[in-house]
């Protein structure tokens, strides 16, 4: 029996269903978050100008489980350094033998310019098992409503992929939000996807028309006159946003403008720079001693830090390399056992309770309430 006859001979024992109330359920074996494991790129797709699709298999070729709209943690050498970030799986759990990324180049960075440069089909890339908590999966609601902005659009898409694969025929209406119609991600696909499922719309508003001088859809931002020609029972649909910070912001002012009610929305943030989490505030700043000392317990590095820092930041600063990605919270990569005192975490589920109780914490999110040593 050769690898391939191997894969599909596994095939029944790892059929993907739906459970009688009608969520997702995979028997494709569970990929922890903390378990890295080597991926092996098999096709590059060239989405846009500056977005590309990875798709990876995994080492042994055995499928993946995981909920749509979670993300990986991919990390490679770059330069020397070490580097970790976090890309949702684009693909949805109904394909669970190829795990999708879509990546947009962001002028500068880091990561994603190495994986387009880099990343070839053959490679090789270690990742982290899916996490995240912002999918559709669990929500009941008749009837969504999904926005995205720019590569906000991949947990989106992967929902929206798996609806359709499943032929649940949901009342989704998706609204993609794009600089330009040539910057729309995965246009043509979701075109079709309307025709497979009926009750799915989608919609396009451009900021310009770029050199696509024949465009005919909605141009500007987003806006409530917009959604309600579009989409006039918008209030009555459950949210599930995703996109850069100012876009989302916008998204929620514009929502609540509209009387939609906040605890139907739901939103996952791509952006780094929104993940500073708000400084402790004054009278407890006031209160608080103005620095702590950080010793790492296998380095035996130390370092002092103000108490308004995360431990993350402070580290960065005093030349300590941490692993870190998303840096808000998200994804767990700074997971790290503090051995002796305490911080204050504010995180957005990148770590389980029962973790919490084994000391863990994370730091891109903790600040110092004393001196703290650190198992690093
Ligand atoms: C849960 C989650 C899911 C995500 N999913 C996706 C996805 O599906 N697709 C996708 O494309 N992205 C996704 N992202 C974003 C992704 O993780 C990366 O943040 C993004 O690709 C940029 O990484 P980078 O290494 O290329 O850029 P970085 O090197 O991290 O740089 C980001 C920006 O900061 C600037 N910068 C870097 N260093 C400095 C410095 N020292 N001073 C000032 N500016 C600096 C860079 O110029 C650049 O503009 C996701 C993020 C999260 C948290
Ligand atoms: S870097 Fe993602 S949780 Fe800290």
């Amino acid at each position: 029996m050769n690898s391939v006859e191997r894969l599909f001979d596994r095939m029944p024992e790892s059929a993907d269903r739906l459970s009688s109330t009608g969520t997702w359920e995979s028997g494709a074996r569970q990929w922890p978050s903390s378990e890295q494991q080597t991926l092996i790129c098999c096709r590059i797709v060239e989405e846009t100008h500056d977005v590309r699709t990875f798709e990876f298999r995994t080492e042994d070729g055995l499928p993946v489980r995981f909920e749509p709209g979670q993300f990986m943690t991919v990390s490679g050498t770059v330069q020397g350094q070490s580097v970790a970030r976090c890309y949702t799986i684009s693909s949805p759990p109904t394909r669970p033998y190829l795990v999708s990324i879509t990546v947009k180049r962001v002028p500068g960075g880091v990561m994603s310019n190495w994986l387009h440069e880099n990343m070839k089909p053959g490679n090789q890339l270690h990742a982290y098992g899916p996490s995240g908590a912002f999918t559709s999966t669990a929500s009941a609601a008749p009837k969504s409503l999904y926005l995205s902005a720019g590569s906000g659009v991949t947990p989106l898409m992967s929902m929206t992929r798996a609806s359709v694969d499943l032929g649940l025929d949901r009342d989704i209406a998706f609204v993609h939000s794009a600089r330009t119609p040539a910057d729309i991600v995965f246009r043509e696909e979701l075109q079709r996807l309307v025709k497979l499922s009926p009750r799915l719309k989608v919609f396009f508003v451009c900021e310009g028309i770029g050199n696509e001088k024949t465009w005919v859809g909605a141009t500007g931002r987003l806006s409530i006159q917009l959604l309600s020609e579009w989409l006039p029972d918008y209030a009555d649909r459950e949210v599930f946003t995703c996109g850069p910070a100012g876009y989302m912001s916008a998204v929620r002012d514009l929502l609540r403008e509209g009387g939609h009610d906040p605890a139907r929305y739901h939103q996952e943030s791509f952006d780094i720079s929104a993940a500073v989490a708000p400084e402790p505030a004054a009278p407890e700043r006031e209160r608080a001693q103005d620095t702590f000392t950080v010793k790492l317990s296998r380095s035996s590095k130390t370092f002092t830090m103000g108490v308004s820092e995360t431990v993350l930041s402070a580290a960065k600063k005093a030349g300590v390399v941490i692993a870190s990605s998303c840096t808000q919270g998200v994804c767990g990569t700074c997971k790290t056992k503090v051995l002796e005192g305490t911080v204050d975490m504010k995180h957005n589920g990148g770590i389980r309770e029962r973790e919490v109780q084994k000391g863990f914490r994370l730091l891109c999110c903790s600040r110092p309430t004393s001196d703290l040593v650190l198992e690093l």
